[in-house]
């Protein structure tokens, strides 16, 4: 006689949206890694968009402001669309250090760029609604799960630094309502150039002039959380200083996560015009995803203090761009000596792209290197080293690139990094 159990028909008992979100791909490698440094091996983590406390911290002046306003009491709920002083303090420094005009109700404050992101996608987008996106890019396949809307993601290439072009987005631009680009990218470092972003934002424009109020608008979201982190001779642009235009479609995310290694303080703005913003405003108030009020009222005396800010960011800037050239060269030194290795110059963020390409190698134990999960993992058994591929990130599963985070890394770890990777490709045959 069969079981009940196995008999039974299996009811649902969540929904199907809940049931169909998958996990970061990086959360679970991270996983893996945290359990081999349990276990006591010594790993070269580079998969994390984090910065080590230790070796990266916030700045002085703000843990003092928080503190201070802990002290003070500044703990009860803050305003819906974020306090005063530090909408304030956000448009100061957009137009200081970005020339970018938007006043204080035009500016949305929440608990870090991620609510922000939702926020935008609930606010602009209804089931069944197309987005485009780049791949390799952060998360957007999980925020068009969570809202229905139909990811239409576009394969990116080295030749354009993994950039988006209009030519790539043009055949499709009739069906969509939101593209979502951030520049510079996670996970690749790179930034648009001028040229680039002014064919994206006209093909915009164009098909907003055809679709003339008979249709939602195509909005775009542009998310610059890392603009702030440029090296170098990049120049970070935006849709709305090159194209006014724009203003009209644009809503941008940004923060206090990655440009003051304050990921944990959670600080973030978005902004654009102000009947977006109003409606994220009451998504994220019902999320009750705001900043605390204390790390607001911080932020808000921080970010006033244009010569603490900027000498912060002069000597954090330094110190990435450090580890991210001595990786560049590193890995360039490599393909030098003939490894089939490469990595595409850093322009801005904490993030080196790099290629591995030792598939069809073989190890020392006879075992053939087949794909690029063989790889990850044989870079992380042999040579102690931790990357994200970047099908982590939407690519396919051939591609051979990687991101390298320097956020976490010691000066004096480089060295060993790299004779800990040529001796692990030396040993394949
Ligand atoms: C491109 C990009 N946007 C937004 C975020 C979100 O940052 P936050 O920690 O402020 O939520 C991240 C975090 O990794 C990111 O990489």
């Amino acid at each position: 006689m069969e079981s009940s159990t196995t008999t039974k028909k299996i009811t649902p008992y969540i929904s199907e949206m809940a049931e169909g979100l998958v996990g970061s791909e990086i959360i679970k490698l991270a996983n893996e890694i945290n359990e081999k440094v349990r276990s006591g091996e010594k790993i070269y983590n580079l998969t994390i968009g984090d910065f080590n406390p230790e070796i990266f911290p916030i700045p002085e002046d703000f843990k003092n402001e928080i503190k201070l306003a802990y002290e003070n009491g500044k703990t009860n709920y803050p305003a819906a669309n974020g306090i005063i002083e530090l909408r304030r303090a956000v448009t100061d420094l957009l137009f200081t250090h970005g020339g970018l005009e938007y006043g204080e109700n035009e500016i949305l404050i929440a608990g870090g760029g991620r609510p922000l992101i939702y926020a935008i996608y609930q606010a602009l987008l209804d089931p069944g609604d197309t987005v485009i996106f780049p791949v390799p890019s952060w998360n957007n396949n999980h925020y068009c799960h969570l809202c229905g809307a139909v990811p239409l993601p576009i394969h990116t290439c080295a030749e354009t630094n993994f950039m988006l072009t209009a030519e790539d987005i043009q055949p499709h631009i009739e069906k969509t309502s939101l593209i979502s680009l951030c520049s510079p990218l996670n996970p690749t470092g790179t930034t648009f150039s001028k040229e680039g972003l002014e064919g994206i934002c006209d093909l915009i424009v164009n098909e907003n002039k055809q679709r003339d109020g008979n249709k939602k608008p195509v909005y775009l979201l542009y998310d610059q959380i890392y603009w702030q982190l440029t090296f170098g001779d990049t120049v970070h642009y935006n849709p709305v200083n090159l194209r006014p235009e724009m203003r009209n479609y644009t809503i941008f995310v940004d923060g206090m996560s990655k440009a003051y290694a304050a990921t944990g303080v959670r600080v973030g703005w978005g902004f654009g015009p102000e009947k977006v913003i109003n409606k994220m405003r009451a998504i994220i108030g019902h999320l009750g995803a705001w900043a605390p009020k204390a790390e607001q009222v911080a932020a808000a005396n921080f970010l006033k203090k244009d010569e603490v800010v900027d000498s912060f960011l002069e000597d954090f800037k330094h110190r990435i761009e450090q580890r991210l050239s001595a990786f560049y060269k590193g890995f360039k030194t490599l393909k030098s000596l003939g490894h089939n290795v490469d990595a595409i110059a850093p322009q801005a963020a904490l993030y080196l792209t790099v290629k591995i390409d030792i598939q069809g190698l073989r190890t020392k134990e006879g075992k053939v290197l087949e794909n690029t999960a063989d790889i990850t993992r044989y870079l992380l058994d042999e040579a102690k080293i931790a990357l994200v591929p970047f099908y982590a990130f939407g690519t396919d599963e051939s591609s051979r690139w990687y991101r390298l985070s320097v956020g976490t890394t010691a000066m004096q770890e480089l060295e060993s990094f790299f004779d800990s990777l040529q001796n692990a490709i030396t040993k394949l045959s």
